[in-house]
Protein backbone atom coordinates (compact mmCIF):
# COMPACT_ATOMS: atom_id res chain seq x y z
CA UNK A 1 0.00 0.00 0.00
CA UNK A 2 1.09 3.49 -0.86
CA UNK A 3 0.78 6.18 1.58
CA UNK A 4 1.17 10.34 0.70
CA UNK A 5 4.58 9.61 2.46
CA UNK A 6 5.98 7.03 -0.12
CA UNK A 7 4.83 10.05 -3.25
CA UNK A 8 7.17 12.00 -1.24
CA UNK A 9 9.79 10.05 -1.17
CA UNK A 10 9.80 9.09 -4.21
CA UNK A 11 11.40 12.01 -6.78
CA UNK A 12 13.90 12.92 -4.63
CA UNK A 13 13.34 13.48 -1.08
CA UNK A 14 10.97 16.93 -1.49
CA UNK A 15 8.59 16.36 -3.73
CA UNK A 16 6.25 19.48 -3.37
CA UNK A 17 3.55 17.46 -5.93
CA UNK A 18 0.22 18.59 -4.58
CA UNK A 19 -1.00 16.95 -7.85
CA UNK A 20 -2.91 13.47 -6.05
CA UNK A 21 -4.79 12.21 -8.84
CA UNK A 22 -6.34 9.41 -7.44
CA UNK A 23 -6.41 8.56 -3.47
CA UNK A 24 -8.25 5.66 -3.15
CA UNK A 25 -8.28 3.25 -0.05
CA UNK A 26 -5.89 5.70 1.75
CA UNK A 27 -3.71 4.78 -1.68
CA UNK A 28 -2.24 7.71 -3.50
CA UNK A 29 -0.73 8.16 -6.50
CA UNK A 30 0.28 11.43 -7.72
CA UNK A 31 1.43 12.83 -11.15
CA UNK A 32 4.91 11.53 -11.00
CA UNK A 33 3.48 8.23 -11.41
CA UNK A 34 2.36 8.46 -14.04
CA UNK A 35 6.00 9.18 -15.92
CA UNK A 36 7.19 6.40 -18.18
CA UNK A 37 9.94 4.44 -15.69
CA UNK A 38 12.81 4.57 -18.05
CA UNK A 39 12.72 8.47 -18.27
CA UNK A 40 12.50 8.37 -15.25
CA UNK A 41 15.79 5.96 -14.80
CA UNK A 42 17.12 8.33 -17.34
CA UNK A 43 16.90 11.29 -15.39
CA UNK A 44 18.51 9.71 -12.29
CA UNK A 45 21.63 12.11 -12.68
CA UNK A 46 19.54 14.90 -12.65
CA UNK A 47 18.83 14.44 -8.97
CA UNK A 48 21.63 15.33 -6.57
CA UNK A 49 21.22 13.78 -3.01
CA UNK A 50 21.28 15.17 0.39
CA UNK A 51 24.49 14.38 0.98
CA UNK A 52 25.81 15.11 -2.32
CA UNK A 53 24.56 19.04 -2.07
CA UNK A 54 26.28 18.74 1.65
CA UNK A 55 29.58 17.81 -0.27
CA UNK A 56 29.07 20.92 -2.66
CA UNK A 57 28.21 23.25 0.35
CA UNK A 58 31.49 22.35 1.65
CA UNK A 59 33.23 22.80 -1.36
CA UNK A 60 31.76 26.25 -2.21
CA UNK A 61 33.26 27.57 1.18
CA UNK A 62 36.14 26.48 0.90
CA UNK A 63 36.29 28.50 -2.73
CA UNK A 64 34.84 31.35 -0.74
CA UNK A 65 37.52 31.75 1.60
CA UNK A 66 40.57 31.19 -1.14
CA UNK A 67 38.70 34.37 -2.66
CA UNK A 68 38.88 36.18 0.58
CA UNK A 69 42.14 34.95 1.54
CA UNK A 70 45.70 36.92 0.07
CA UNK A 71 47.71 34.10 -0.63
CA UNK A 72 45.25 32.37 -2.73
CA UNK A 73 42.80 35.35 -3.96
CA UNK A 74 44.61 35.12 -7.65
CA UNK A 75 44.15 31.50 -8.55
CA UNK A 76 40.56 31.25 -6.50
CA UNK A 77 37.79 30.22 -8.60
CA UNK A 78 35.08 31.90 -6.89
CA UNK A 79 36.70 35.42 -6.64
CA UNK A 80 34.98 37.28 -3.76
CA UNK A 81 35.62 40.82 -5.07
CA UNK A 82 34.85 43.68 -2.64
CA UNK A 83 32.87 45.71 -3.76
CA UNK A 84 33.20 48.67 -1.20
CA UNK A 85 29.92 49.18 -0.16
CA UNK A 86 30.17 49.25 3.54
CA UNK A 87 27.03 50.85 4.26
CA UNK A 88 23.07 49.63 3.78
CA UNK A 89 20.70 51.97 3.11
CA UNK A 90 18.69 54.03 5.96
CA UNK A 91 15.79 54.95 4.33
CA UNK A 92 16.27 57.89 3.92
CA UNK A 93 17.79 58.61 0.95
CA UNK A 94 16.69 61.22 -1.25
CA UNK A 95 17.44 62.68 -4.09
CA UNK A 96 16.95 61.99 -8.67
CA UNK A 97 19.15 59.71 -9.91
CA UNK A 98 20.13 57.96 -12.94
CA UNK A 99 20.98 54.01 -13.04
CA UNK A 100 22.41 52.26 -16.36
CA UNK A 101 21.62 48.49 -15.93
CA UNK A 102 23.73 46.31 -18.31
CA UNK A 103 24.13 42.58 -18.00
CA UNK A 104 21.48 40.80 -19.40
CA UNK A 105 20.27 40.66 -23.14
CA UNK A 106 18.84 44.30 -22.65
CA UNK A 107 19.93 47.20 -20.91
CA UNK A 108 18.21 49.64 -19.52
CA UNK A 109 18.56 53.19 -18.56
CA UNK A 110 16.65 54.96 -15.72
CA UNK A 111 16.01 57.86 -13.99
CA UNK A 112 14.79 57.41 -10.58
CA UNK A 113 13.51 59.62 -7.58
CA UNK A 114 13.78 58.82 -3.80
CA UNK A 115 11.43 60.62 -1.87
CA UNK A 116 9.99 60.40 1.79
CA UNK A 117 7.92 56.87 1.19
CA UNK A 118 7.97 57.45 -2.09
CA UNK A 119 9.57 56.12 -5.08
CA UNK A 120 9.34 56.95 -8.51
CA UNK A 121 11.31 55.33 -11.83
CA UNK A 122 11.15 55.78 -15.46
CA UNK A 123 13.12 53.91 -17.61
CA UNK A 124 13.62 52.85 -20.96
CA UNK A 125 14.61 49.26 -22.17
CA UNK A 126 17.17 49.23 -25.05
CA UNK A 127 18.07 46.09 -27.15
CA UNK A 128 21.43 45.06 -27.39
CA UNK A 129 22.22 43.75 -31.16
CA UNK A 130 24.11 40.37 -30.96
CA UNK A 131 26.61 41.64 -33.11
CA UNK A 132 27.13 44.40 -30.38
CA UNK A 133 27.64 41.20 -27.77
CA UNK A 134 30.49 39.77 -29.42
CA UNK A 135 31.85 43.16 -31.43
CA UNK A 136 34.52 45.41 -29.77
CA UNK A 137 33.95 47.26 -26.67
CA UNK A 138 34.62 50.28 -28.27
CA UNK A 139 30.88 49.67 -30.05
CA UNK A 140 29.43 48.92 -26.63
CA UNK A 141 30.08 51.47 -24.62
CA UNK A 142 29.27 53.99 -27.95
CA UNK A 143 25.94 52.65 -27.93
CA UNK A 144 25.49 52.61 -24.09
CA UNK A 145 26.63 56.21 -24.28
CA UNK A 146 24.53 57.39 -27.29
CA UNK A 147 21.29 55.58 -25.41
CA UNK A 148 22.07 57.22 -22.61
CA UNK A 149 22.61 60.59 -23.28
CA UNK A 150 19.19 60.70 -25.92
CA UNK A 151 17.40 59.22 -22.40
CA UNK A 152 18.38 62.55 -19.96
CA UNK A 153 17.63 64.69 -23.41
CA UNK A 154 14.45 63.11 -23.47
CA UNK A 155 13.56 63.31 -20.04
CA UNK A 156 14.82 67.04 -19.55
CA UNK A 157 17.44 66.13 -16.94
CA UNK A 158 20.51 66.96 -19.67
CA UNK A 159 21.85 69.79 -17.41
CA UNK A 160 21.15 68.77 -14.23
CA UNK A 161 24.71 66.55 -13.40
CA UNK A 162 22.91 63.97 -11.51
CA UNK A 163 24.59 60.96 -10.07
CA UNK A 164 24.84 57.77 -12.23
CA UNK A 165 25.06 54.42 -10.92
CA UNK A 166 26.68 51.78 -12.88
CA UNK A 167 25.00 48.05 -12.86
CA UNK A 168 27.47 46.23 -14.71
CA UNK A 169 26.55 42.81 -14.26
CA UNK A 170 30.27 41.12 -15.28
CA UNK A 171 33.01 39.56 -12.90
CA UNK A 172 34.66 43.01 -11.92
CA UNK A 173 37.70 43.15 -9.77
CA UNK A 174 36.58 46.55 -7.75
CA UNK A 175 39.62 49.17 -6.70
CA UNK A 176 37.04 51.67 -5.40
CA UNK A 177 33.40 52.31 -5.89
CA UNK A 178 34.32 54.04 -9.63
CA UNK A 179 36.86 51.51 -10.58
CA UNK A 180 36.09 47.98 -11.91
CA UNK A 181 38.61 46.34 -13.63
CA UNK A 182 36.47 43.37 -16.10
CA UNK A 183 37.85 39.68 -15.18
CA UNK A 184 35.83 37.92 -17.92
CA UNK A 185 32.72 38.14 -19.78
CA UNK A 186 29.83 35.94 -19.14
CA UNK A 187 26.33 35.10 -20.23
CA UNK A 188 27.27 35.10 -24.04
CA UNK A 189 28.84 38.65 -23.97
CA UNK A 190 32.50 38.74 -25.59
CA UNK A 191 33.64 42.68 -27.02
CA UNK A 192 37.02 42.79 -27.08
CA UNK A 193 39.11 44.90 -25.23
CA UNK A 194 37.43 45.54 -22.49
CA UNK A 195 39.00 42.37 -20.34
CA UNK A 196 41.41 43.78 -18.11
CA UNK A 197 40.10 47.14 -18.24
CA UNK A 198 38.62 49.60 -15.90
CA UNK A 199 34.68 49.41 -17.75
CA UNK A 200 34.17 53.12 -15.87
CA UNK A 201 36.78 54.74 -17.84
CA UNK A 202 35.88 53.18 -20.99
CA UNK A 203 31.99 54.53 -20.23
CA UNK A 204 33.57 58.19 -19.08
CA UNK A 205 35.59 57.71 -22.42
CA UNK A 206 32.89 57.40 -24.68
CA UNK A 207 30.77 59.88 -23.11
CA UNK A 208 33.66 62.52 -23.93
CA UNK A 209 33.95 60.84 -27.29
CA UNK A 210 30.12 62.47 -27.33
CA UNK A 211 31.28 65.45 -26.16
CA UNK A 212 29.47 65.36 -22.80
CA UNK A 213 30.62 65.93 -19.17
CA UNK A 214 27.11 66.29 -17.56
CA UNK A 215 26.77 62.52 -16.27
CA UNK A 216 28.57 62.44 -13.26
CA UNK A 217 29.37 58.31 -12.71
CA UNK A 218 29.41 57.55 -9.22
CA UNK A 219 29.33 54.08 -8.49
CA UNK A 220 29.58 50.66 -10.60
CA UNK A 221 28.05 47.81 -9.16
CA UNK A 222 27.16 44.61 -9.55
CA UNK A 223 22.95 43.34 -9.52
CA UNK A 224 23.75 41.23 -6.44
CA UNK A 225 24.75 44.13 -4.82
CA UNK A 226 22.00 46.46 -5.94
CA UNK A 227 19.44 43.35 -5.15
CA UNK A 228 20.74 43.52 -1.65
CA UNK A 229 20.66 46.93 -1.05
CA UNK A 230 17.18 47.00 -2.76
CA UNK A 231 15.89 44.97 -0.48
CA UNK A 232 17.77 46.07 2.55
CA UNK A 233 15.64 50.19 1.72
CA UNK A 234 12.70 47.81 2.84
CA UNK A 235 14.05 45.56 5.26
CA UNK A 236 17.44 45.89 7.07
CA UNK A 237 17.73 42.57 7.84
CA UNK A 238 18.47 42.07 3.92
CA UNK A 239 22.20 40.60 4.37
CA UNK A 240 22.35 38.31 0.69
CA UNK A 241 21.43 39.31 -2.89
CA UNK A 242 21.17 36.51 -5.38
CA UNK A 243 20.18 36.52 -9.32
CA UNK A 244 18.72 33.30 -11.05
CA UNK A 245 18.19 35.03 -14.18
CA UNK A 246 20.35 34.83 -17.24
CA UNK A 247 23.84 34.77 -14.98
CA UNK A 248 23.40 33.13 -11.75
CA UNK A 249 25.39 35.05 -8.76
CA UNK A 250 25.31 36.35 -5.09
CA UNK A 251 26.76 38.64 -2.58
CA UNK A 252 26.89 39.11 0.78
CA UNK A 253 27.87 40.99 3.89
CA UNK A 254 31.16 40.21 5.35
CA UNK A 255 33.05 41.10 8.23
CA UNK A 256 35.86 43.63 6.95
CA UNK A 257 38.72 41.08 9.76
CA UNK A 258 37.60 38.47 7.46
CA UNK A 259 38.60 39.76 4.11
CA UNK A 260 42.01 39.96 3.62
CA UNK A 261 42.71 41.82 0.97
CA UNK A 262 40.19 44.61 2.14
CA UNK A 263 41.62 48.61 1.69
CA UNK A 264 38.88 50.44 2.43
CA UNK A 265 37.23 52.17 5.58
CA UNK A 266 38.26 49.74 8.76
CA UNK A 267 36.13 52.18 10.76
CA UNK A 268 33.10 50.13 9.11
CA UNK A 269 32.42 46.48 10.48
CA UNK A 270 30.97 45.20 6.67
CA UNK A 271 31.55 45.34 3.78
CA UNK A 272 29.26 43.50 0.98
CA UNK A 273 31.81 40.94 -1.41
CA UNK A 274 30.47 40.05 -4.82
CA UNK A 275 30.85 35.95 -4.71
CA UNK A 276 30.72 35.33 -8.20
CA UNK A 277 29.89 31.60 -7.21
CA UNK A 278 28.63 31.62 -10.94
CA UNK A 279 32.16 30.84 -11.98
CA UNK A 280 32.77 27.46 -9.21
CA UNK A 281 33.63 24.45 -10.21
CA UNK A 282 35.37 26.04 -12.94
CA UNK A 283 38.78 23.91 -10.55
CA UNK A 284 37.01 20.84 -11.44
CA UNK A 285 35.16 20.94 -7.91
CA UNK A 286 31.96 20.10 -9.48
CA UNK A 287 32.60 17.47 -12.42
CA UNK A 288 31.46 14.37 -10.46
CA UNK A 289 28.19 16.08 -10.57
CA UNK A 290 28.20 17.27 -14.17
CA UNK A 291 26.06 15.20 -16.57
CA UNK A 292 26.61 14.45 -19.96
CA UNK A 293 24.21 17.59 -21.51
CA UNK A 294 25.67 20.40 -19.06
CA UNK A 295 29.64 19.19 -20.82
CA UNK A 296 27.86 19.83 -24.04
CA UNK A 297 26.55 23.07 -22.97
CA UNK A 298 30.15 23.94 -21.45
CA UNK A 299 31.98 22.85 -24.76
CA UNK A 300 29.61 24.58 -26.69
CA UNK A 301 29.71 27.84 -24.76
CA UNK A 302 32.01 30.86 -25.47
CA UNK A 303 33.58 30.26 -22.15
CA UNK A 304 34.29 27.01 -21.70
CA UNK A 305 35.31 25.43 -18.28
CA UNK A 306 34.47 28.94 -16.53
CA UNK A 307 31.17 29.68 -15.13
CA UNK A 308 30.04 26.17 -13.98
CA UNK A 309 27.74 26.62 -11.25
CA UNK A 310 25.83 28.96 -13.40
CA UNK A 311 26.00 27.08 -15.95
CA UNK A 312 23.96 24.18 -14.21
CA UNK A 313 21.70 26.86 -12.61
CA UNK A 314 20.51 29.90 -14.75
CA UNK A 315 18.39 30.82 -17.39
CA UNK A 316 20.88 30.78 -19.88
CA UNK A 317 21.33 27.18 -20.32
CA UNK A 318 18.52 25.89 -18.35
CA UNK A 319 16.04 25.11 -21.24
CA UNK A 320 18.95 24.21 -23.28
CA UNK A 321 19.64 21.88 -21.04
CA UNK A 322 16.09 20.26 -21.55
CA UNK A 323 16.47 20.44 -24.93
CA UNK A 324 19.32 18.47 -25.41
CA UNK A 325 17.42 15.61 -23.04
CA UNK A 326 14.53 15.40 -24.94
CA UNK A 327 16.57 15.08 -28.30
CA UNK A 328 18.95 12.12 -26.63
CA UNK A 329 15.63 11.03 -25.37
CA UNK A 330 13.76 10.93 -28.45
CA UNK A 331 16.63 9.27 -30.60
CA UNK A 332 16.15 6.62 -27.97
CA UNK A 333 12.31 6.38 -28.64
CA UNK A 334 11.24 7.32 -25.18
CA UNK A 335 9.47 10.30 -26.44
CA UNK A 336 7.55 11.58 -29.41
CA UNK A 337 7.22 8.33 -30.80
CA UNK A 338 10.82 8.51 -31.76
CA UNK A 339 10.27 11.22 -34.10
CA UNK A 340 12.76 14.44 -33.56
CA UNK A 341 11.48 17.62 -35.28
CA UNK A 342 13.78 20.24 -37.07
CA UNK A 343 12.68 22.79 -34.50
CA UNK A 344 13.88 20.64 -31.50
CA UNK A 345 17.30 19.47 -33.33
CA UNK A 346 17.98 23.19 -33.37
CA UNK A 347 20.34 25.02 -30.26
CA UNK A 348 18.16 27.41 -28.20
CA UNK A 349 15.08 26.49 -29.65
CA UNK A 350 13.55 25.39 -26.02
CA UNK A 351 13.67 28.95 -24.29
CA UNK A 352 13.72 28.47 -20.90
CA UNK A 353 10.81 30.43 -20.39
CA UNK A 354 8.99 26.98 -21.78
CA UNK A 355 10.54 25.21 -18.65
CA UNK A 356 8.29 27.72 -16.08
CA UNK A 357 5.08 27.63 -18.98
CA UNK A 358 5.21 24.01 -19.12
CA UNK A 359 5.83 23.97 -14.92
CA UNK A 360 2.79 26.31 -14.70
CA UNK A 361 0.25 23.79 -16.29
CA UNK A 362 -2.86 23.04 -13.87
CA UNK A 363 -1.96 19.89 -12.19
CA UNK A 364 -4.17 17.47 -15.04
CA UNK A 365 -4.36 19.58 -18.14
CA UNK A 366 -1.46 19.98 -20.58
CA UNK A 367 -2.39 23.42 -22.34
CA UNK A 368 0.49 25.00 -22.57
CA UNK A 369 2.75 22.11 -22.57
CA UNK A 370 0.93 21.78 -25.91
CA UNK A 371 1.58 25.12 -26.62
CA UNK A 372 4.74 25.06 -26.27
CA UNK A 373 5.18 21.37 -28.48
CA UNK A 374 3.38 23.33 -31.68
CA UNK A 375 6.10 26.24 -31.69
CA UNK A 376 8.61 23.16 -31.86
CA UNK A 377 7.01 21.49 -34.02
CA UNK A 378 6.13 18.42 -31.93
CA UNK A 379 2.24 18.60 -32.34
CA UNK A 380 1.92 14.73 -32.54
CA UNK A 381 2.89 14.47 -28.88
CA UNK A 382 1.09 12.11 -26.60
CA UNK A 383 0.14 12.97 -23.36
CA UNK A 384 2.37 10.75 -21.56
CA UNK A 385 5.37 12.63 -23.60
CA UNK A 386 3.02 15.70 -21.77
CA UNK A 387 3.62 14.12 -18.58
CA UNK A 388 7.16 12.94 -18.84
CA UNK A 389 8.51 16.18 -20.74
CA UNK A 390 7.04 17.73 -17.73
CA UNK A 391 8.94 15.84 -15.13
CA UNK A 392 11.94 16.54 -17.33
CA UNK A 393 11.29 20.24 -16.62
CA UNK A 394 10.77 19.47 -12.94
CA UNK A 395 14.30 17.84 -12.62
CA UNK A 396 16.12 20.12 -14.69
CA UNK A 397 14.64 23.10 -12.59
CA UNK A 398 14.80 21.05 -9.09
CA UNK A 399 18.03 20.57 -8.99
CA UNK A 400 18.76 24.83 -10.34
CA UNK A 401 17.05 25.49 -7.13
CA UNK A 402 18.34 23.09 -5.10
CA UNK A 403 21.98 24.08 -5.94
CA UNK A 404 20.96 28.02 -5.45
CA UNK A 405 19.67 27.00 -1.95
CA UNK A 406 23.00 24.89 -1.29
CA UNK A 407 25.00 28.50 -2.16
CA UNK A 408 22.24 29.99 -0.08
CA UNK A 409 22.86 28.11 2.63
CA UNK A 410 26.91 27.89 2.70
CA UNK A 411 26.43 32.08 3.12
CA UNK A 412 23.68 31.92 5.99
CA UNK A 413 25.78 29.57 7.67
CA UNK A 414 28.69 31.10 7.10
CA UNK A 415 27.76 34.27 8.90
CA UNK A 416 27.48 34.59 12.02
CA UNK A 417 23.37 35.63 11.98
CA UNK A 418 20.34 34.46 13.65
CA UNK A 419 18.18 35.75 10.88
CA UNK A 420 19.25 36.83 7.68
CA UNK A 421 16.81 38.09 5.04
CA UNK A 422 18.12 37.30 1.53
CA UNK A 423 17.06 39.50 -1.37
CA UNK A 424 16.50 37.45 -4.71
CA UNK A 425 16.09 38.32 -8.21
CA UNK A 426 16.11 37.11 -12.34
CA UNK A 427 13.94 35.91 -14.05
CA UNK A 428 14.12 32.25 -13.46
CA UNK A 429 13.09 33.30 -9.78
CA UNK A 430 10.55 35.15 -10.44
CA UNK A 431 8.74 33.30 -13.62
CA UNK A 432 9.00 29.73 -12.04
CA UNK A 433 5.87 28.46 -10.66
CA UNK A 434 8.00 26.29 -7.57
CA UNK A 435 11.43 28.21 -7.45
CA UNK A 436 10.64 29.77 -4.06
CA UNK A 437 8.88 27.18 -2.30
CA UNK A 438 12.15 24.71 -3.33
CA UNK A 439 14.13 26.92 -1.57
CA UNK A 440 12.47 27.58 1.22
CA UNK A 441 12.30 23.88 2.04
CA UNK A 442 15.70 22.96 0.68
CA UNK A 443 17.43 26.01 2.69
CA UNK A 444 15.36 25.35 5.68
CA UNK A 445 17.30 21.38 5.80
CA UNK A 446 20.30 23.04 5.40
CA UNK A 447 20.90 26.09 7.56
CA UNK A 448 22.33 25.77 11.78
CA UNK A 449 19.00 25.08 13.55
CA UNK A 450 19.31 28.69 15.55
CA UNK A 451 19.14 30.53 12.30
CA UNK A 452 15.87 31.92 10.70
CA UNK A 453 16.06 33.36 7.67
CA UNK A 454 13.30 34.82 4.70
CA UNK A 455 13.48 34.88 0.81
CA UNK A 456 12.31 38.59 -0.13
CA UNK A 457 11.78 39.65 -4.26
CA UNK A 458 13.86 42.41 -4.77
CA UNK A 459 12.10 45.36 -6.60
CA UNK A 460 14.25 46.26 -9.21
CA UNK A 461 17.47 46.04 -7.33
CA UNK A 462 19.69 46.45 -10.97
CA UNK A 463 17.80 50.39 -10.79
CA UNK A 464 16.74 51.15 -7.42
CA UNK A 465 19.80 49.20 -6.02
CA UNK A 466 22.07 51.62 -8.13
CA UNK A 467 20.41 54.54 -7.00
CA UNK A 468 21.15 53.42 -3.42
CA UNK A 469 24.53 52.96 -4.23
CA UNK A 470 25.15 56.10 -5.37
CA UNK A 471 22.87 57.75 -2.65
CA UNK A 472 25.04 55.82 -0.22
CA UNK A 473 28.44 56.67 -1.88
CA UNK A 474 27.27 60.35 -1.39
CA UNK A 475 29.21 61.32 -4.47
CA UNK A 476 27.98 64.68 -5.51
CA UNK A 477 24.40 64.53 -4.56
C1 LIG B 1 28.01 37.49 -13.72
C2 LIG B 1 27.67 38.15 -12.41
C3 LIG B 1 26.20 38.51 -12.36
C4 LIG B 1 25.34 37.31 -12.70
C5 LIG B 1 23.86 37.61 -12.68
C6 LIG B 1 27.05 36.34 -14.01
O1 LIG B 1 27.29 35.83 -15.28
O2 LIG B 1 29.33 37.01 -13.70
O3 LIG B 1 28.46 39.31 -12.22
O4 LIG B 1 25.89 38.98 -11.07
O5 LIG B 1 25.70 36.80 -13.95
O6 LIG B 1 23.54 38.60 -13.59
Amino acid sequence: MRTKVDIIDQIDGTCYCDAIIHEKDDEYYCRHDYVSSSIREACQDMVLSDEQLKVIRERLLRSINEGLSKETHASATVKCFITYVQDLPSGKERGKFLALDLGGTNFRILLITLGENHFDMKSKIYAIPQSIMTGSGVELFDHIAECLLNFIKDQGVYKQQLPLGFTFSFPCQQLGLTKGLLSQWTKGFNCSGVVGQDVVKLLKEALQRRGDSTVDLCAILNDTTGTLMSCAWKNPNTRIGIIVGTGCNACYIEKVENVELFDGDFSKPYVIINTEWGNFGADGSLDDILTEYDREIDRNSLNPGKQIFEKIISGMYMGEIVRLMLVKFTKQKLLFNGQVSEQLNTKGSFLTKYVSDIENDEKDNFTKCREVFHELGLSHASDQDCMNVRYICEIVSRRAAHLVSAGAATLINKMDFNSVTIGVDGSVYRFHPNFHDLMVGKITQMVKSNVKFDIMLSEDGSGRGAALVAAVASCSV
